[in-house]
């Protein structure tokens, strides 16, 4: 290779970087320096270049300027620097796309063990350091209705599952309240790892983990999801209302119904929203109701 082509390369990877740089940034990753060390270091040795700077991602900070689509292939160099939890987001996204396009809805081409498999003991971001276990989706994976709150508390971090503690067994009350069993629904997390004091998670930490979330949205296609409190309404549905303006109010999710309603930890705070919530639950039950099973 002449010093003249490799210097051109290196000009051509550098454009394609900083073009994942944005898409990535986009999903909230937040450096690819790893993806460029492959072709900065075999260049640098065949051309007189003597340093090229880093891209750093810029985080996403605000989830309404998600609205890029992927570039058609990752450079390999660069496919390999990137989280999994990133790269395996792209095919979903990809297949929501079409499916909105042109109205079908997404198949699935996976099962839920393997999307937990893929989690593994999961480090895509610094939530893994506090944590004790990633916590997944729990429940019936055939439910017509699912519940989705924000991220694991203590108990849930102890025990593995989602929805145990103080507000889990408000949220068993609740749905035993709508004349069903914990064991008839499935119930996850925006994040499967408890944030450090119960923090809410930072709007990158979401980004990283709800790709998870809305793959197995596409293979349990509940009928209704159930979204609790504003990290799993922001993190779900492209709105920036708050809770208390959007609850009550059916939305849709890749053609799924969702209901925004308040999270029971909230309830716990403010018992006298339960009404309001028990409202908005009851709507739930009249949609369910009034459609068959798709099953
Ligand atoms: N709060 C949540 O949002 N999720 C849990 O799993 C527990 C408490």
């Amino acid at each position: 290779m002449t010093p003249e082509s490799a210097a051109t390369e290196l000009v051509e990877l550098l454009r394609q970087a900083r073009e994942y740089a944005r898409y990535f940034g986009e999903l909230g990753a937040e450096t690819i320096d790893a993806a460029l060390q492959t072709p900065t270091k075999s260049l640098v040795a065949n051309t007189s270049a003597k340093s090229i700077e880093p891209i750093r991602f810029k985080p996403v900070t605000d989830l309404e300027t998600r609205t890029t689509t992927p570039p058609a292939s990752l450079p390999p160099q660069i496919a390999r620097a990137v989280p999994t939890s990133l790269r395996d987001a792209l095919p979903q996204d990809s297949l929501f796309a079409v499916a909105e396009a042109t109205g079908a809805a997404p198949q699935p081409t996976e099962a839920l063990e393997e999307i937990w498999a893929d989690i593994g003991d999961c480090t895509r971001c610094g939530l893994c350091a506090g944590r004790t276990q990633v916590v997944n989706t729990h429940g019936n994976p055939t439910a017509r209705l699912m519940f989705v709150g924000e991220a694991p508390g203590a108990d849930e971090d102890a025990q593995g599952k989602p929805f145990v503690g103080r507000a889990g067994q408000l949220l068993t009350k609740m749905i035993e309240a709508m004349g069903m069993k914990r064991e008839d629904v499935i119930i996850g997390n925006v994040n499967r790892c408890r944030p450090p004091s119960n923090r809410q998670p930072t709007l990158e930490e979401a980004a990283i983990c709800r790709p998870f979330l809305f793959r197995e949205i596409a293979v349990v296609r509940p009928q209704v999801i159930v979204v609790m409190g504003n990290t799993a309404l922001r993190n779900l549905l492209e709105i920036r209302e708050g809770i208390t303006r959007v609850r009550g109010k059916f939305q849709d999710f890749q053609g799924i119904k969702v209901m925004p309603t308040f999270h029971p930890a909230y309830l716990l705070r403010d018992p006298s929203k339960k009404r309001e919530t028990w409202e908005d639950l009851k709507r739930v039950m009249d949609y369910l109701d009034n459609h068959s099973s798709n099953r």
